[in-house]
């Protein structure tokens, strides 16, 4: 199924210079981009994105490392986009993520873990949805 998902490179992702890496490992495993902005985000949109999340010890933290800097964020389209990303990524804790993986490969704690990818479809159509007006993607007309 053609699907798509929220990718975003983080504060910490974007000063170490990784987009360009990054965008291309998604390149490479055949995905298609259909939205791409940097922007520094807001506390209200943090807020929106990370409601679950925000009765958290860290959250105060989250908040401001996620405002630290602007962020790259893309939507990415393709046959499993979600779940392929997610393993693409790696686990929120970098030191589960194998090498290979963007956390493996890049980052050492999970508080500066780099990237952001949706989680399941449902939540991707939300964060999308947060994070992109529909006339900032484009409707591609071939697809795979
Ligand atoms: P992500 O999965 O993209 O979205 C939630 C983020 O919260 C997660 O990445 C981490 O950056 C952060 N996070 C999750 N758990 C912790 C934790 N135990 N300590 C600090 N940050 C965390």
């Amino acid at each position: 199924i053609r699907e798509r998902t929220l990718i975003a490179v983080k504060p910490d992702g974007v000063q170490r210079r990784l987009v360009g890496q990054i965008i291309q490992r998604f390149e490479m495993r055949g995905f298609q981009l259909v939205g791409l902005k940097m922007l520094q985000v807001s506390e209200e949109l943090l807020l929106q994105h990370y409601t679950s999340l925000c009765k958290k010890p860290f959250y105060p933290s989250l908040l401001q490392y996620m405002t630290s800097g602007p962020v790259v964020a893309m939507v990415w389209e393709g046959h499993n986009v979600v779940r392929s990303s997610r393993m693409l990524v790696g686990d929120t804790n970098p030191a589960e993520a194998p090498p290979g993986t963007i956390r493996g490969d890049f980052s050492i704690h999970i508080s500066r873990n780099v990237i952001h990818a949706s989680d399941s479809v449902e939540g991707a159509q939300k964060e999308i949805a947060l994070w992109f007006q529909s006339s900032e993607l484009i409707e591609w007309e071939c697809c795979d």
